[in-house]
């Protein structure tokens, strides 16, 4: 995505004169954010993430320092940091066959305040084509979900392990599990969004998610949800993802997401009425 940085720049500068119009003379801006500013673009030398080359094996995640170590950032830096992510990956071309065949990279959506983070595993077609994650029929059930613990789609913050749709060679329709060689290479970008959010909770929509979060898989996603887990001191919550309700439309299955995102209702001190605690609940 040439010029890029410039528009982002363009985009800063002119913020801060419609601010000076308003007689703001001082603005807080953290050394952090200054030296996001001072930097030359990555994505005009090259889109490159800031990890290492693609690795066919998962790395263990658990030695890095707590997310909540890194600097506060003030909200306007948190804005400003998400954008310039946001450029940089939208201009990503590291796999080369996702590249070839994505419509565009699906890098996250909602607000960069959120107390909670949804990550799921990978767009599909409508993805894809929206350009946001969890738009198709999944993501509508994923909605209602969200929505049904009281908040909603703004007030959270969606995103994926693998930013482009993986590639399907011969078919048309049809999704694929990521490889553990796209999510390595890929893990970098949603390792920046959690690192600039510093969610207070995550949910790991399905294996795909817990196995790109954590670096591991200890066992399968039906003994793991419900389980907290943590990456990097934030406390992740494993459930089934919504592709897998609507293949199954068991009332367990359904009973059982419900009950793991009360657990992060109440570890975020949401209010918890009791026709949300009932639910679920065989009358
Ligand atoms: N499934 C996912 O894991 N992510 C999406 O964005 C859509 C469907």
């Amino acid at each position: 995505m040439p010029g890029a940085y410039h528009q982002l720049l363009d985009a800063t500068i002119g913020h801060l004169e419609s601010l000076k119009q308003r007689g703001v003379r001082y603005v807080d801006a953290s050394p952090e954010s200054l030296s996001l500013l001072a930097e030359p673009a990555a994505q005009e030398r090259t889109a490159t993430p800031t990890s290492q080359a693609a690795s066919t094996i998962i790395v263990q995640r658990h030695d890095e320092p707590s997310v909540y170590d890194s600097p506060k950032l003030t909200a306007a830096d948190k804005e400003f940091a998400m954008t310039k992510l946001r450029h940089e990956a939208l201009a990503c071309t590291q796999c080369e066959p996702l590249v070839a065949t994505r419509t565009q990279v699906v890098f996250g959506v909602g607000t960069v305040h959120a107390d909670l983070m949804l990550i799921g595993e990978a767009p599909g077609l409508d993805e894809d084509k929206e350009g946001e994650p969890f738009v198709g029929a999944a993501g509508q059930l994923l909605t209602k979900i969200i929505e049904a613990t009281g908040l909603d789609r703004d007030k959270v913050y969606i995103a994926n392990i693998l930013k482009c749709r993986p590639d399907t060679p011969g078919k048309i329709y049809g999704n694929r599990k990521p490889r553990p060689e796209e999510m390595e290479t890929c893990f970098p970008w949603v390792k920046r969004q959690i690192e600039i959010i510093q969610p207070k909770v995550m949910v790991a929509l399905g294996g795909t998610a817990v196995e790109g979060l954590l670096g591991e898989m200890p066992s399968g996603i039906t003994r793991m949800r419900g389980n907290w887990q943590a990456y990097r001191g934030v406390p992740v919550m494993p459930t089934f993802h919504p592709s897998y309700l609507l293949r199954n439309q068991s009332w367990t299955i359904k009973r059982h997401v419900w009950e793991d995102m009360m657990q992060v209702m109440e570890r975020l001190n949401m209010p918890i009425s009791e026709k949300q605690r009932s639910y679920f609940q065989r009358r």
